[in-house]
């Protein structure tokens, strides 16, 4: 490690030009090098959820972890702190030196499309979270990255929405978050978000950058852009902005180099961005090629680490419904229904994906523990084509499974022709191509007999010949979003009746789009929805007990598009209720990071919540489903009653503006206040297998007379909770013990303000401490643009979710 002094010395070597050279990226995903001053390049991987690698399409193979939501429904920093070092080990095998996440920004609307990145609606639990997977990953020397700063919570319009927050929401919400996670981790990077924030970029903005980050928390750390987020050069190097991601090209450059020149940026700051970039490499050991990486990290099919991944995914698995049905009964005869069964969803879409070894389906995971297990493919869940399975489609020119790959320039040279291992590819980055082609053309043989979907996914213009008929199909950009094509690129397919292999040549010729993703569609065409629910209602009925799993996608749970309702797609409430109209027991399991409705609550027997659970996700659920592993979440999130019974709702700005009104009554904040109707389930409402009894619930404060509700960040007056937790169950069990804070003062929203977990044997009580986190009791003073002590009397609720209440503590 290096001080300040040498860092300057190194920069003081520099001229203007190399320095600015410096601050944009050299690559998709790495920085340059100058060997002149010691610094080696530094390579930057997605994030959050495992560690690509440098390719955004077909890179190696890499541990697929569950999604953020699901690791903060265990309420547990030492599992965010395993998750962490999980990810610097999968970052060290790979020679990565940052890893871009946690994201913590909040769920404010559940509409919100990339909320499965993210931890909670609670600005407490998200920092606290944010903070031990920080530490996990720094702690083995691999950097984190908070993003994106700050109120970035939907992705419509997402490269020019501007987001209207009031100070004091920002401060007490969306911030907090950030100022937890520096505060308590220190983190070494920070992505600087795409939207603006009160009429700012939030690239240029001074106001957080600057003043709030920089200099109120004294944070030392680089500030880098979210990917082509940068829209200007003095604006933004003046704006606190560090570093422009990606590059080579950008907007800094020359027109950086030239802002200086004029005057319009000082020197020193561009000095201030380029120390903060070296402190970084000194960190992370790119500086004077400090770095040894460890060998001997564990892959990704590793025993050990596939034994992990699926102790973490079930840990935050959460039991919102149950009359006894769960565990299952190893003895049962299951019949397990819906498409999220055969077809598991183990990622969210977006920069978060990554190419893990296996994907684990659910009924992959229950057939292996239980006998006899009767799967039943469910109805459609997608309304857009995918890209066939490996398995479903070979190379006509090899017969090898995958495609074949053509790519020839505008004179009709070719410049690749190749097998492909898969069935999707890119163009225009992690291609290897020296140019973007001007045609190409995927080749495959769909598999199979009967009825098929074929067709292709990705942008262009495409001629498909399909057992000889020809299709022309022009699939166009829906947003005006640069990483559209790459992310949720469109797609066509036409259903082909044959009882034999059927020939695919797809010919795109170049659609003025420059990077993006192109795949071969070709599997099973979708079945009459009757059908699909007579054959599972029999095999329901014959069944001890039906499993059905339903869920969103990565349609619905991605970047780059928000939803527009939390109902499940397709006819999945029918299903579920016409399992249950003829099954014995009927236990749903629900295959989505964030909320949707279930309008058949009442009418089955048990419901968990197992999220996006990662490669391990099948023997997760099992392990879920038969206890072998409690599935002790919690509720990070309140599931809104219906459409729009939620403190927050819209996402589609008007007029480019998208207005934060709730304030700080944003989640349970806002349905406790009848600010918007109950929700079906509370935040922190989660069952577990144990039942709990509370008694001697009793609050203290640490220090002397005068302590209490009034205190404030850094004040030895911090509030402890004690309580007794009985297990009344006959098994073991995690309870989680939640405190909130509900101010007198009705302007003031109810807050958690600590939690606990504790594991208890059946039958056995323990004594459960509670430290409250003194920076809850803060409220932002607008007149006085600082941070006051809530003033006024207090209770403190401690509580299995707000729906849950075990006992009331007045205070002061
Ligand atoms: C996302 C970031 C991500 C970056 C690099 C952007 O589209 O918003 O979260 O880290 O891409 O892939």
């Amino acid at each position: 490690m290096t001080d300040d002094v040498d860092l300057d010395a190194r920069i003081a070597r520099l001229d203007l030009e190399s320095k600015v050279r410096l601050l944009t990226g050299a690559t998709m995903f790495t920085l340059h090098d100058e060997e002149s001053i010691g610094l080696g390049s530094m390579a930057f991987s997605d994030g959050p959820t495992g560690v690509r690698g440098l390719e955004f399409i077909g890179g190696d193979e890499v541990a697929l972890l569950p999604n953020a939501t699901l690791i903060a429904s265990a309420w547990d920093e030492d599992l965010a702190h395993e998750v962490g070092q999980v990810l610097a080990e999968e970052a060290q095998r790979q020679r990565i030196h940052v890893v871009l996440g946690p994201t913590i920004n909040l769920h404010r609307s559940p509409l919100g499309g990339r909320l499965f990145e993210a931890y909670s609606e609670d600005p407490l639990l998200t920092g606290r979270l944010a903070a031990a997977y920080v530490n996990g990953l720094q702690g083995n020397g691999v950097g984190a990255c908070l993003k994106h700063l700050v109120a970035n919570e939907a992705e419509t319009e997402r490269h020019t929405v501007n987001s209207v927050v009031d100070e004091a929401t920002l401060r007490e919400l969306y911030l907090l978050p950030f100022e937890i996670a520096v505060e308590d981790a220190h983190p070494w990077s920070i992505m600087a978000a795409y939207n603006d924030v009160n009429g700012v970029p939030a690239t240029e903005q001074d106001a957080v950058n600057n003043d709030i980050v920089k200099g109120e928390w004294g944070w030392d750390g680089l500030l880098m852009s979210d990917w082509f987020a940068t829209r200007s050069a003095g604006p933004a190097a003046n704006g606190g902005l560090d570093l422009v991601m990606p590059g080579p090209e950008g907007p800094w450059g020359r027109a950086l180099v030239a802002a200086v020149k004029d005057g319009e940026v000082a020197e020193a700051v561009v000095d201030d961005h380029l120390r903060r970039l070296l402190r970084l490499a000194d960190r992370v050991g790119a500086l004077d090629g400090a770095v040894t990486w460890p060998t001997g990290r564990p892959g990704p099919a590793d025993p050990t680490r596939r034994a992990q991944l699926e102790r973490i995914a079930a840990r935050g698995m959460t039991v919102v419904r149950n009359d006894g049905s769960l565990p299952l009964n190893p003895d049962a005869r299951v019949a397990l229904i819906g498409r999220h069964a055969t077809q598991t969803v183990d990622m969210g879409g977006g920069s978060a994906q990554v190419r893990p070894p296996h994907q684990v389906s659910i009924a992959e995971g229950l057939s292996a523990r239980l006998d006899g297990v009767v799967v039943v493919d469910g109805v459609e869940v997608r309304s857009r084509p995918v890209a066939a399975d490996l398995d479903a489609v070979s190379d006509p020119h090899d017969g090898r499974a995958g495609i074949h790959f053509t790519a020839t320039d505008s004179d009709g040279a070719v410049l690749a022709d190749r097998h492909v291992d898969d069935t999707t590819v890119s163009f225009g980055v992690d291609d290897g191509l020296p140019e973007l082609p001007a045609v190409i053309r995927l080749e495959a043989t769909v598999g199979g007999s009967g009825p098929r979907s074929i067709g292709v996914v990705g942008v262009g213009s495409w001629t498909l010949r399909i057992d000889g008929a020809s299709h022309d199909v022009e699939l166009g950009l829906a947003s005006g979003d640069v990483a559209e094509a790459l992310l949720t690129p469109p797609g066509w397919t036409t259903v082909v009746e044959s009882d034999s292999p059927v020939r695919l040549v797809a010919e795109r010729r170049s659609s003025g789009v420059s990077f993006g993703r192109l795949s071969v569609v070709g599997g099973p065409a979708p079945r009459p929805v009757a059908d699909v629910l007579r054959d599972a209602s029999a095999a329901a009925s014959a069944a001890d007990v039906a499993v059905v799993v339903v869920g969103l996608t990565d349609e619905q749970e991605t970047e780059a598009a928000d939803k527009e309702t939390l109902a499940l797609p397709g006819h999945q409430d029918e299903l579920v209720s016409a399992v249950a109209a003829t099954a014995r027991r009927t236990v749903v399991v629900v295959n989505a990071a964030t909320p949707v409705l279930m309008p058949w609550f009442d009418e089955v027997d048990a419901v968990l919540v197992a999220g996006i659970p990662g490669q391990e996700g099948g023997h997760a659920v099992a392990s879920a489903l038969l206890g072998v592993i409690e599935p002790s979440g919690r509720l990070v999130t309140s599931f809104p009653a219906a459409d729009g019974a939620s403190p927050a709702w819209d996402v589609v700005p008007v007029d480019g503006v998208l207005r934060y009104a709730e304030g700080s009554f944003m989640g349970y904040r806002g349905h406790h206040a009848g600010r918007a109707p109950e929700p079906a389930l509370w935040f922190g409402h989660g069952l577990g297998y144990g039942s709990w009894d509370y008694a001697d619930v009793a609050v203290s404060t640490g220090a002397g007379p005068g302590a209490g509700p009034g205190d404030g960040p850094g004040s030895d007056g911090a509030v402890v909770v004690t309580a007794s937790v009985t297990n009344t169950s006959d098994r073991p069990s995690r309870e989680v013990v939640q405190v909130y804070l509900e101010p007198d003062d009705v302007e003031q929203p109810v807050r958690l303000v600590g939690w606990s977990g504790v594991h208890v044997g059946a039958g056995a009580t323990a004594t459960v401490s509670v430290d409250c986190d003194a920076r809850m009791w803060r409220r932002w003073d607008a007149a006085t643009r600082g941070w006051a002590h809530l003033e006024g009397g207090a209770t403190l609720l401690v509580a299995r979710g707000l729906g849950d209440v075990r006992a009331r503590l007045p205070l002061g």
